[in-house]
């Protein structure tokens, strides 16, 4: 899935969310195009794509289960309560689904990726470490950002492509939070919002914000290497160098496209097994079961190399 095919769809966005009519309303329309079997499902997955042809994700995935996931997001002590919803979670990913998000192979892949993609923004977001009632994995999509930046996150060296606005930060925003100027100017033009000016959208903007972190989910960091939903969906096929360096498919590579060797290939770690425990735990609560999450080699990246040996800072630099 190329950024440029991400980007034109980006384009449908208005009218996706124009033709909103109602949720459940949603009758799939069949037709033929070149004798391949394309849909349409109303506003959460349109565009004659043969992905709408299968479950879009509110009809496996509803609004009790994402309180479930995500059930300490609005108490009090949380620092986003009331920000997050499972409306805008839907209404971001409208313009996904028909490029397989959510969308891809048989309910159980559909089901694990929307698992995998929600352990990695619960536990990017999660605020329930140390002393907190029901540990770190309760405690998902508690931040929108980061709450003491203790630098501007600006790159004077991209001064000519995306250079930082007088006035504006760059720390972190969102559910897989964007830091720095170039990768708010590059999600941003992706996006059609100039995030360059106005990085504070994404912190005033649920529906943005689950947007951006579904262009990087589905975005690969590089030419030539699958995104985390490639990696996921099974997309992706390794090459004889990749099964060399331990890169398997699965939840282990998702994390090594998006953290690299902040968690990835230095054994059982603390910071990566906080990701694969958000994992396993939403694996339960959905219903799918843990035991789907595959052995250790899939679902870790304790022995993989990375993709990017000393990259960028954060994921999704273009
Ligand atoms: C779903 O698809 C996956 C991947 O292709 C496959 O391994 C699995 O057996 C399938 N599950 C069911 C229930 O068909
Ligand atoms: C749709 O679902 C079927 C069966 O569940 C699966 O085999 C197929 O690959 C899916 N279509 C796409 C485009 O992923
Ligand atoms: C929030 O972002 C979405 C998606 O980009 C956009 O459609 C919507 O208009 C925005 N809402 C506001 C209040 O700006
Ligand atoms: C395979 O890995 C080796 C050593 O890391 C590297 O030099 C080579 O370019 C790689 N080949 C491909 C096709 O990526």
């Amino acid at each position: 899935m190329g950024t440029k095919n991400i980007c034109l769809l980006v384009l449908c966005l208005l009218f996706v969310i124009a033709s909103i009519v109602d949720a459940d309303t949603s009758p799939v329309t069949v037709k033929k195009i070149k004798g391949k079997k394309v849909c349409d499902q109303g506003w959460e997955c349109k565009g004659w794509s043969e992905y709408c042809c299968n479950l879009t994700i509110s009809q496996y995935f509803d609004y009790y289960q994402f309180e479930n996931v995500f059930s300490k997001r609005n108490s009090p002590v949380a620092q986003a309560a009331g920000f997050w919803d499972f409306k805008s979670f839907i209404i971001a990913s409208a313009i996904y689904q028909p490029l397989g998000f959510g969308t891809t192979g048989n309910k159980t892949t559909q089901m694990k990726e929307i698992a995998a993609f929600l352990a990695h923004i619960g536990s990017q977001t999660s605020c329930g470490y140390g002393v907190a009632t029901g540990g770190p994995t309760a405690w998902g999509l508690c931040y929108n950002r980061e709450m003491s930046p203790n630098q501007d996150y600006c790159d004077e060296s991209y001064k000519y492509t995306y250079p930082c606005a007088p006035g504006a930060d760059y720390y972190g925003r969102g559910a897989l939070p964007i830091y720095w100027n170039y990768n708010y100017g590059y999600i941003g033009d992706c996006l059609h919002v100039d995030l360059l000016h106005h990085p504070e959208y994404i912190e005033q903007n649920a529906t943005l914000a689950f947007q951006a972190a579904m262009f990087q989910w589905l975005t690969p960091l590089k030419k030539g290497q699958p995104s985390a939903h490639d990696a996921m969906v099974g997309n992706w096929k390794p090459t004889k160098n990749d099964t060399l360096s331990h890169r398997t498919p699965g939840f282990g590579l998702t994390m090594n496209i998006l953290y690299g060797e902040r968690v990835c290939g230095k054994g059982d770690i603390d910071d990566m097994n906080t990701i694969v425990t958000h994992y396993l735990y939403y694996l339960d609560l959905m219903g799918v079961g843990r035991e789907e999450a595959g052995a250790h080699d899939v679902l870790t990246c304790a022995e993989q190399k990375v993709f990017n040996p000393a990259a960028p800072k954060k994921a999704a630099s273009s």
